[in-house]
Formats: structure tokens, sequence, C-alpha cells
């Protein structure tokens, strides 16, 4: 029996040994590591109290790069040339993981990074915090009573679907406002990837699956954001389009469909808004990690588009810290210990050029001294949380896209709506990970509609407050981070037929929500996510089987983050509302739109296909979906040997070329259940006097739109272009402009006039390796939607 004791005691103390050793192992390597600055330079700890910009460094002198009245380049040389090799590695990589999301000696927690600051110059740390919906810090922190609460917009899809880009800059101001009050320097947003599969687990926060939307969506966010003092940071660059095995998967693509369809959102948004940053995504590109390639973040980026910004790796990308500076990726975030001594030690050795490490370090010091922080500024923590709920609002609604509409909208606002479905009670406000927002409220359909006048069903909200009540423990929602990794999805309430006729008797039409999430490290998949669940398809029927008997409507709001399979269900409910998640006043929106306060004006950025596999890219997606798996982060990112890879999960075949979404649907003439570009209104109009000229190496286009309903409402007018009998394969039609009219009064009309220059027409040439303009006779097509063409011109380009 002793001998028994002491062999567990040993057990015992080996494993709680080997614990202790990989605990610290990991928090050394992953998470904080900081001190290893202060030790090895002999400095003091970082302190961004007590910076001056007169004095920064305190020796009584103002040195050039502490003047502000010299030009920032002068001052960057200057701050240069004083730095120590220690100093300037130290720049380019993030302080590691523990101190930006909180531990020690944090500024904002919840953060997800920080540039490091340099203490013995006085020069401020920065702090980099997610996302594209809005800042993702924590709300609460010890020793305060005080919140730190951040507005929840809508997600990217959404804002791109209000086709507006007045819009979108002014969501971006207002998040800008509130990075600047809190302390964060630069926002990890917006995410531009092109939806190429509707399964990508991130579609939610992009964009569309067409560039040009995408990049001037892109484009005015960025706008918006840094016109109020803070940096953003455009990810993920680039082909970075599915989820399953994001940290090596590489993307195989040719170079035109490169440049045509995954660069070229990043491209429009290099040249019309020169981002601060701009954030290397995980994958390979045939071949090379991105965070690891010359041709993307050196040729294509700075030497073709003209980027002069920062390039920072996604948290913990790429392999090798030395090829990823080197390649012109300046900062690694978060930062590890391992990368710091990789960096220090090819250094010393000569295996990394310090022109290399100068040009970076150059960089990072530019964001630097634009900073607000550089300039001495402390944060209010006091933005204005009640003005961005107004804009939040307003987006939320111009974003949400109502595709079908038989009688039933806008309801009266004073009938009893029955609510069916959990999501009718819980709205999602966004998705999950780096996507997500911390928020003070969520406003839920109910509150939304009787804030409208609507009273809400009361044997149906009993219902499900009994069903909540039975399953308590799956109602507890995962807290943000713990999200991502298990999906939240308690069970649905399910509705006996005499349930149903009850509240078709009580009530005077049913709203029904059908709800997705997802977020990223895992895409989604086509059983239960693509496709109804059984009870959903159930639901739909029998409570349109059940109402319509009573004579009543059904509404089916769709509160989902990206595409799902719709046609097979459509013809039975009498509305649809694409709600898409519309941030903390979702529910608001919603109303908004269903009250008909607002006129809605979304139009579809991405094709709703019949089946998932009409899509080109079908055959080279990932099947079966899944969530992210937390050790991912840390040991699942080492390459296969290349025979050991597999297909769609170590590497993606771009096989469909430039032929993603309507592109591909236009030119096999596919039957969609949606078409790009589609969305209803409460009115309607009527597109006349189409004029289009060419003008040296500008194409202008004029019309006139008419509200020829009798409503108020926007629109969009969407501007396509084609070349028949071109001599090479291209897309039937691609977006070249958009606008969207003002609100218009019934019987009121707008002239809409926009340009482009003939440079856009061109399709890259794989030959020459150039930007091509076929010459020939362009059809200019007008329309509501990529199928809805109602005006056309021409141009002939020589
Ligand atoms: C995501 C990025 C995000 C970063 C920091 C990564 O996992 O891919 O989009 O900005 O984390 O939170």
């Amino acid at each position: 029996m002793r001998t028994f004791f002491k062999i567990l005691l040993g057990l015992l103390v080996v494993v709680v040994l080997a614990v202790a050793g990989f605990g610290y192992y990991f928090y050394s390597t992953y998470l904080g590591f900081e001190g290893d600055y202060a030790e090895a330079d002999n400095l003091p700890t970082p302190n961004i109290d007590g910076y001056r910009y007169t004095d920064r460094n305190r020796n009584g002198e103002l040195d050039p790069y502490e003047d502000d009245r010299l030009p920032l380049a002068e001052r960057v040389d200057d701050a240069l040339g004083r730095m120590t090799p220690e100093e300037k590695i130290h720049l380019l990589k993030g302080s590691g993981l523990a101190s930006a999301v909180g531990f020690g000696e944090s500024r904002v927690p919840g953060a997800a990074g920080t540039i490091v600051p340099t203490p013995r110059l006085g020069l401020p740390e920065l702090v980099l915090s997610d996302g594209p919906a809005g800042l993702r810090i924590e709300p609460t922190r010890e020793g305060t009573g005080q919140t730190f609460y951040a507005t929840a917009f809508p997600i990217g899809t959404l804002l791109a679907s209000t086709w507006n880009t007045d819009l979108v800059r002014q969501v971006g101001e207002a998040m800008g406002e509130e990075a600047r009050a809190y302390g964060v320097d630069v926002i990890l947003g917006p995410g531009v990837n092109i939806h190429r599969h509707p399964l990508c687990g991130r579609n939610f926060e992009y964009y569309s699956e067409d560039p040009l939307l995408t990049g001037k969506i892109g484009a005015a966010m960025v706008n918006g954001i840094e016109a109020r003092g803070v940096g953003s940071s455009v990810k993920h660059y680039v082909a970075n389009n599915q989820e399953t095995e994001r940290f090596v998967n590489d993307s195989r693509v040719s170079e035109r469909a490169l440049r045509e369809i995954y660069l070229r959102p990043f491209e429009i948004i290099v040249k019309e808004a020169q981002p601060w940053t701009i954030m290397s995504s995980y994958n390979r590109v045939n071949g090379t990690y991105v965070s690891e390639s010359p041709y993307l973040l050196t040729e294509v980026l700075r030497d073709d588009w003209g980027f002069t910004g920062v390039v920072m790796s996604d948290w913990f990308g790429g392999d090798d810290a030395v090829a990823q500076v080197s390649a012109g990726n300046d900062l690694l975030q978060p930062g590890t210990k391992s990368q710091w001594n990789r960096l220090r030690q090819a250094a010393e050795e000569g295996g990394f050029p310090p022109e290399k490490i100068d040009a970076s370090v150059r960089r990072i010091l530019e964001l630097i001294f634009q900073s607000s922080k550089m300039k001495g500024e402390v944060p209010t923590n006091d933005p204005d949380l009640e003005r961005h709920a107004t804009v939040t609002r307003q987006a939320a609604a111009e974003g949400m896209v109502l595709l079908k509409n038989e009688g039933a909208l806008p309801l009266r606002s004073s009938i009893n709506v029955a609510l069916l479905g959990n999501g009718s009670y819980d709205l999602l406000a966004g998705g999950t990970g780096s996507g997500d927002v911390n928020e003070a409220y969520s406003v839920s359909l109910a509150d939304g509609l009787q804030g409208a006048g609507f009273t809400t069903n009361a044997s149906a909200e009993r219902i499900y407050a009994a069903h909540v009540a039975a399953h308590a423990a799956e109602f507890v929602k995962p807290v943000a981070m713990q999200a991502m990794f298990v999906p939240y999805d308690p069970p649905p309430v399910i509705y006996a037929d005499s349930t149903l006729e009850l509240f078709a008797l009580t009530a005077d039409a049913a709203i029904l929500t059908i709800q997705r999430n997802s977020g990223e490290g895992g895409d989604r998949r086509e059983t239960d996510d693509f496709l109804l669940r059984d009870w959903e398809r159930n639901l739909i029927t029998n409570a349109s089987r059940i109402f319509h008997a009573a004579g009543k409507p059904v509404v089916v709001v769709m509160n989902v983050g990206g595409v799902i399979e719709i046609s097979s269900w459509k013809d039975e409910p009498d509305a649809i509302l694409l709600a898409w998640q519309g941030g903390q006043e979702g529910g608001n929106a919603v109303a908004d739109i269903l009250s008909g306060a607002v006129s809605p004006s979304g139009k579809l950025p991405m094709t709703f296909p019949l089946n998932l596999a009409d899509h080109a890219s079908a055959a080279n997606f990932p099947e079966g979906g899944g969530s992210m798996n937390p050790l991912d982060f840390l040991f699942n990112r080492k390459l296969k040997p290349a025979g050991d890879q597999i297909r769609n999960i170590d590497y993606t075949d771009y096989a469909e070329g430039i032929h993603v979404g309507y592109r591909h649907f236009d030119a096999e003439e596919l039957d969609v259940a949606y078409p790009f570009g589609y969305g209803l209104s409460y009115t309607d109009f009527r597109y006349a006097n189409l004029t289009t000229s060419l003008v040296g190496d500008t194409i202008t286009y004029s019309l006139t739109v008419t509200n020829t309903g009798t409503r108020p409402g926007k629109e969009v007018v969407q501007l396509y272009s084609a070349l028949p009998g071109s001599k090479i394969e291209r897309p039937v039609r691609e977006l070249r402009g958009f606008f969207k009219t003002a609100e218009l009064a019934p019987g009121a009309s707008a002239d809409v006039t926009g340009s482009f220059p003939v440079a856009d027409l061109a399709y890259w040439n794989e030959e020459t390796g150039k930007w091509t303009v076929e010459p020939g006779s362009y059809r200019l097509e007008v329309g509501r939607s990529s199928r809805d063409i109602r005006l056309t011109g021409e141009v002939t380009v020589e």
C-alpha cells in the first residue's frame, strides 16, 4: 500500500511539474514577455504618463523628432537614427498577447495587440483592437465601476447591402470616434475578402462577392475611421476565403483571378483611402505565406499601388519572422518571444539586412507619429454612445434587404404580432470571434416592435418563456471569446398545430425568425446551416398554412450572417426580410422596416443561389464546416509534407478563376433564388434619359430616376459593363459603378451622374502581365439588379 501511494505521489509530482513547465513555456512564448524588453535593454518599464511632445525623452532639449512643426519624414529619420538595434527590432513585433488582452500592465483590456513603446525616446505604445462591426474591448475593468461599452454596428455584409458610401463613411467616423475615446489607435478592420463561396465562416465580416462594391464600401469605411485620427487595418490581405485550416491553407489562384477579383478591393482602397495599415492573411497564396511574400507585400502592394502604410501580420500568422519582415510585413502581431529571438539572432548573424529592418521601422514610426498618443492625447473614455446608436440604427435599417413582399408589408403598426422561433426573442447583433463587439445592450425584436406601436402576442411569449425555463442550462450564452469555440445553439421551441392555431386566432400576423451564427476559425456547412433545419422548414410551412387559413400574413425575418437556401420555401410566407445581423439596434431597425417608418432600400451584395452546388467554387471548398479548435491557434500551424496535403483543407484550387458570384451565374445562365443587386422597396422607380459618353480617359453616364410609387424611398442605381463579342473570356457583365439616391418623395426625380476611368474596363492579361483594355463597343447597362436592366447605352473604346 505504501509503495502504491509513493508511486501515486511521484506521478502527481511529475504531472504538476509538467503542467507548470508547459504553463511557463506557453506564457513566456505566446503571452507576456514584455519583461525581457526591460531586462534586455535595462530600460524603465513603459509608462505612458509624463510624455510631452515638446520633450519626450525629458533631456530638457527639443530634439528634431520631438518637434511636431517639422515634416513627418524628417522627424522619423531623426528618431530612427537615435534607435539602438534592439529598440528597432522590438518595434517589429507586438508585446505579446497577454499584455495586450489585459494581463499585466495593459492599457485597454480586451484589445488584441500593441505596438511597443520606446521608453528611452518617449515614444508611446499604440493599441490595436478589433474589429469590423465596432470595437471589441472589455466593457468592465477591475477597480472601477465605470463601463467601457462600444457600439455594435451592423455586420460588414449589411453595410455593403446599403450600397451607400456616405452612410458607411458615417459609420466609420462613429467607430473612429469610439476608438479614439477609448485610447485605441488602430481598428482591426474593415474585412474586405471576397465572398468566394457562401459558406466561408467569416463572410459576415466581409462585404460582397463583387470587388468594386467591396472596394468602394471599404474605402468609405477607412476614410470614415481615419478622418477621426485613428488608423484602420484593412484585412485579410489576400485570398483568405475559407476558415478551414486557415493558418496554412494554400489558395491556388490564377494571376488573373487574383488581380481582377481578390486583390482588386484592396487596390481600390489603397488608391482611394491610403489606409494606415493592412493586415496580411494567415493563408498561403500559390505556395507562399502571404505574410512572407515579397511579391504580394512589396511588388503589388507598394510598388504597383503605392501603399505607404504598415503591413501587420494576422495574429500568430506566418512561419518565419525574418522572411516576413524582409518581404514587407513590417509588424508581427501579437508578437512572440520566439519571433523576438529569431529576429535578434538573424540581425546579429547578418541574416537580416539592416535596410530591411529600417524600412519597416520607419513605416511603424510614421504610424506612431501620426497617432493621437504621440500628440499626448489622453483617452476621454466617454464616447457619444447615444449618437452612435442613432447611426447604427439608421445604417441597419438601410442595409436590410426586402426579398419578397406580397402585399403584407408594411404592417399596420397597431396590430398584434405572434413572434415565432427562438430568434424572434433573441435577435443576434453580429457574429462571433474578432467580429464580435461588447455592446451595452441589444434591442430585441419584441422591444423594437413594441417601440413602434405593435403589441406582441402574449400566448406566444408565454410559450417561449416556458421553453427557456425548461432548458435553462442550454440557454446560457458563452461569453465573448468562448463563443468562437462553443457555438451557442439552444434547442428550438417546437409548436404544435393547435398552438399555432391559437396564435392565428389571437394575433394579426406571425413574424418568424430564421437565425444563423458563425465566426472566425470555422466554415459553415450545408446541412442544418445553408439548408433549413427540419423544425424551421416545418414551422414555415405550418405557420403559413394556419395563418393563411385565418386570412393573416406570415413574415419571415432572416437574422443571418450569410447566404442560406431559400428557393424551396420562399413561396410559402407572404414576406421575407433579410435583416442580416444589424448590431445592437437590430430590433429597432427591423421594426422601422416592418412598420414602414423606413422604406427598404438594401440590395443584395451577393447572389442567393438555388443550390450550393451551383456556385463555380462548390467543388473546391471544404465540406462539413465546423467551429474553431482553440489549440489550432498555437499548434495546428505546421505545414504537412506536400504528399500529405489534402485538397480543400491544406490547399484549395480556385479553379473557377474569375467566375465568382454573378459573373458565373450569368455566364452559365443559371436560375437563382435572388440575383446580385436585388432588393424590393415599398415604392417603385422609373429609369429614363440615359446618356453615356467617353471624353479623354473617362466614361460618364447620367440618367433620371423617378419615384413612381406612393411612398418615399431611396434607390440604388447599378451600372454594369459588357463587351459583346469580346475576344477573351470575360464575364457577361461586371459592376462598374453604383449610386444611392437620397430619399425621393412620391413623384420626385433624381438626376444621377457618374463616371469611371476607361482603365476600369481592363482585364488582367496573363501573357503580358499587364492590365489591358480591349478595344470595342462596350454596352453600359443600368439596372435595379444584375438581372433587371432598365436602360442600356454604348461607348466605343479605340
Ligand atoms: C483574426 C483577425 C483579428 C485578430 C486579432 C485573428 O484571429 O483573424 O481578424 O483581427 O485575430 O483579434
